[in-house]
């Protein structure tokens, strides 16, 4: 898709409806479908941005028909909407949602899915077009592929569109993605594969780029000559969930910092794209990832910690160990934090400090870029010892918006320089609501815009900087921290070691 005006005239603030098609959920009794897709298909249905013809289908292993499955449908997308109930869209849309019942190894299941696709060409006029998201434990990925091909449910033709959608985790190490990859590559075509990351359809990521390209304001300041540190955040109050048997096995690097954190730091870090267009920003990414160094010094520069007993908004939390369905020994790591390099010519010297984690003190994601200090201040020193680094704050979650942090005369008849902000809310500059991020990138799934998707080149190179932490901490035991604090005392040490301290969102 390309943006150039010469080339594509449309003027992109109008709405955009997809092509008749249907959405194929596969594990669509699952967590992330309930929660997540089918509210955002409603909200779509809501907003009037599906086609008039359009079908879901939901695929597990329940005893279940269409109308078991559109009660289902029904309650997770009314419980979890984010736009208000009317029972005539959601009347429409149950008239074209289907059950398919069956294991992912039931190659009888599968041609029913076939079958049922094609029948609903007849009566729905889909035109042949499906997306197939793979809500799906990864281990299952292989089978459900190999079926898709099996049944020539994977092939896009010039009169029809197949798109395949693949959640996050991609892969567990370097081999391991390249693998998953090799197989969703020989069964749907580079350009009809989604991989979701999350982060990438929230407002403010978005955001990111328009603050930097569409302003003259920043650009100038963007790079290594007055950026003395960035940091990337991930913080989350809550602990595992029900998810303990996923988490256990995979940890704070591999579910946070190789997808989510190392996306923020490409946007963050990338050069001005040709044009706003799905190939020139990943290309743009992708020249960053691969620009990322390890720290060299791994014992000081990257720290992994696991939370223990303590208390969270006066309520006594347990440790991670004592968490249902966790190993009482586990040596998983709830905290990451790291300093990567970017080595170009606009940040070679500048460290970016990536943490994530869970029980922190509050759930919050942000990207913070610390000026230099001015190389002279014509102040007595007590003037302004209040006065910290300038700070470009972009907060992705919650309280989406941008402060900017600087010094300020303190009101008085004497001289104190002291740190101020000025703060940009999305709420309060802005009337419209923002879609959740499932919303959005279902959408351009169906609409087969791939812009905020990683591209497989863009997964690779991201494990290539995280495989490297993993052997570094492979038989070590994490850093102990309390429910409740910002992390183990090593991640401070981690800054201290540099002259610098982790922000305190
Ligand atoms: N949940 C989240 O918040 C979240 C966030 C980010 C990414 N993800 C990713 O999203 C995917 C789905 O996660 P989830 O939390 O929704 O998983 P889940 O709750 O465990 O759901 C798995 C789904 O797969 C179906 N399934 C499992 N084995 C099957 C088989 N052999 N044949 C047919 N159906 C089978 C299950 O259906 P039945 O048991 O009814 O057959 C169920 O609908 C995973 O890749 C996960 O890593 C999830």
């Amino acid at each position: 898709m390309t943006t150039n005006p010469l080339r594509d005239p449309r003027d992109r603030r109008l709405p955009r409806v997809p092509e008749p098609c249907a959405l194929v959920v596969f594990g669509i009794t699952g967590d992330l479908a309930r929660k997540n897709l089918l509210p955002a298909v409603y909200d779509l249905a809501n907003r009037g941005l599906l086609p008039t013809n359009f079908a879901l289908l939901g695929f597990a292993r329940r005893d279940w028909g269409d109308v078991e499955f559109a009660e289902l449908a029904r309650t997770a997308a009314r419980e979890h909407a984010r736009t208000p109930w009317r029972e005539e869209v959601w009347e429409r849309l149950a008239s074209s949602v289907r059950f398919v019942q069956g294991s992912f190894d039931d190659d009888n299941a599968f041609d029913q899915l076939a079958h049922a696709l094609a029948e609903l060409e007849g009566s729905h006029g889909i035109g042949g077009n499906a997306a197939f998201y793979l809500s799906i434990p990864p281990a299952m990925f292989p089978v459900v592929l190999k079926q898709m091909q099996r049944t020539g449910m994977a092939d896009s033709t010039p009169d029809r569109w197949r798109r395949v959608v693949v959640e996050k985790p991609f892969g567990t190490d370097l081999p391991s993605s390249r693998e998953l990859n090799e197989l969703v590559d020989a069964v749907f075509s580079a350009d009809d594969v989604f991989r979701i990351d999350h982060y990438l359809g929230k407002e403010t990521v978005q955001n990111l780029l328009a603050l930097r390209f569409a302003n003259t304001l920043f650009e100038p300041i963007w790079n290594g000559h007055h950026v003395d540190s960035v940091q990337i955040t991930m913080a989350e109050d809550v602990g595992i969930g029900g998810r303990a048997g996923f988490y256990d096995q995979t940890g704070a690097a591999r579910d946070v910092l190789q997808n989510h954190l190392l996306q923020l730091l490409a946007l963050t870090a990338m050069e001005e794209p040709v044009e706003f267009s799905a190939e020139e920003i990943r290309t743009e990414k992708l020249k960053v990832l691969r620009a990322v160094s390890v720290p060299t010094d791994m014992a000081t520069f990257a720290v992994r910690g696991q939370y223990e007993q303590g208390w969270l908004a006066g309520q006594r939390a347990r440790g991670y160990r004592q968490e249902d369905g966790v190993d009482p020994d586990s040596t998983t790591e709830t905290y990451a934090a790291v300093r990567f390099g970017v080595e170009t010519r606009r940040w070679a010297g500048v460290p970016f400090y990536l943490r994530t984690g869970k029980r922190l003190p509050r759930r919050v994601t942000e990207i913070a870029l610390s000026f230099r200090k001015a190389p002279h201040l014509p102040f007595a020193p007590t003037d302004t010892e209040e006065l910290g680094h300038n700070q470009l704050v972009i907060r992705v979650q919650p309280d989406e918006g941008v402060t900017l942090k600087f010094g300020s005369k303190v009101p008085g008849s004497v001289m104190e320089v002291r740190d101020v902000a000025m703060v940009f809310l999305y709420g309060e500059q802005f009337t419209e609501a923002s879609p959740e991020a499932y919303e959005r990138l279902l959408l351009d799934v169906l609409l087969g815009d791939a812009t905020l998707f990683p591209r497989n080149a863009e997964v690779e190179a991201s494990w290539a900087a995280i495989d490297p932490l993993e052997e570094f901490w492979a038989g070590t035991e994490p850093h102990p921290y309390r429910a409740g604090e910002w992390g183990p005392r090593a991640a401070e040490e981690m800054l201290a070691a540099e002259g610098r301290q982790w922000r305190r969102p």
